[in-house]
């Protein structure tokens, strides 16, 4: 499958949950806040990860687009309330007004709200020897201790480890799109863990590197927002030349962990795409 087929299904995918959530009598403006907030979408890496490996594993492909689509939904609904202003009151996403701008704050909550559970919804439509382990591994990257409410609510304490606040804020969906490929194929998740952990680590350092390096207009979101609220990050604790090669050591295990599968080609390849997407352009070899 192409990049470009892959990204098609997943559009595909997730404009059908969009429509399961959104139809019938349900109220106008909190569907068009939903649809604001998924639509269109930013680089949609989680489930590309999640059925990339689902398709090395051999997954049917109704079991990883369920897998998918839940992760990108309850990413869509992180950001949604990672915006919102008693969060890091950014008026921007995606180069359009955050869903609070654009709808008002309580339907922004709902929207979010909505997605995180239209996401465990699109999770239980898989097959059923498959729905349940998926759901459960969704809830544990999802919630309290170790999952995205745990990432944020590390902001909120005073002091804060920088690993473990980056492996629960953004790691933990990032695993979740590995293992649950993996289940999507009926196969154990334990092996796929670190491949999930080592990206999700060097994507948030990239993000860390984008928000003091890039401005608004190429990122879709305000710079400079981590230093503004105060947040730890990876160029705050260790400088952009020591997060860069933080980034570079990071990704440079991802593809040594893909554990061996029917498809292991085609993973180290998207791997490597997506490695090389996260590199900052002053530091890719021209090989690259
Ligand atoms: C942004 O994630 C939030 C972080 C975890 C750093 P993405 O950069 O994947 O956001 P979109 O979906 O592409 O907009
Ligand atoms: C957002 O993290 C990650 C979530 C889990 C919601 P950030 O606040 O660092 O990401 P951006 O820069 O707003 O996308
Ligand atoms: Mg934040
Ligand atoms: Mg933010």
């Amino acid at each position: 499958m192409t990049p470009g087929d892959l990204s098609t299904r997943i559009e595909g995918a997730i404009d059908a949950a969009l429509d399961r959530a959104t139809a019938r009598r349900a109220p106008a403006g909190l569907a068009a806040a939903m649809i604001h907030a998924v639509k269109p979408g930013g680089a949609r890496i989680r489930p590309t990860i999640c059925l990339s490996v689902a398709a090395a594993c051999g997954a049917d492909r109704a079991d990883a687009d369920a897998a998918g689509v839940a992760i990108e939904l309850i990413h869509c609904a992180s950001l949604v309330h990672d915006d919102l202003p008693c969060f890091d009151d950014a008026s921007v996403r995606r180069g359009k007004p955050s869903v609070h701008v654009a709808f008002g704050q309580p339907l922004a909550v709902l929207a979010g709200d909505s997605l995180i559970v239209a996401g465990f919804e699109a999770a239980g439509r898989a097959a059923p020897a498959r729905a349940l382990p998926l759901v459960m591994e969704l809830a544990h990257r999802t919630g309290m201790p170790g999952g995205i409410c745990a990432g944020q609510g590390w902001e909120s304490e005073p002091a804060i480890d920088l690993a473990t606040y980056h492996e629960a804020k953004t790691g933990a969906l990032f695993i979740a799109a590995t293992r649950m490929g993996a289940i999507a194929a009926g196969h154990d998740p334990e092996p796929w863990t670190e491949l999930g952990s080592r990206i999700g680590r060097a994507f948030q350092v990239a993000d860390d590197l984008l928000d003091v390096l890039r401005p608004e207009a190429e990122t879709g979101k305000p710079a400079g927002q981590d230093e503004r609220r105060g947040r730890p990050s990876a160029v705050v604790e260790h400088g952009i030349d020591g997060a860069t090669r933080l980034l570079e050591d990071t990704l440079s295990g991802a593809i040594a962990s893909i554990p061996a599968c029917p498809g292991e080609a085609a993973l180290a390849a998207m791997v490597r795409r997506t490695a090389q997407a996260l590199t900052p352009a002053h530091r890719r070899t021209p090989a690259e």
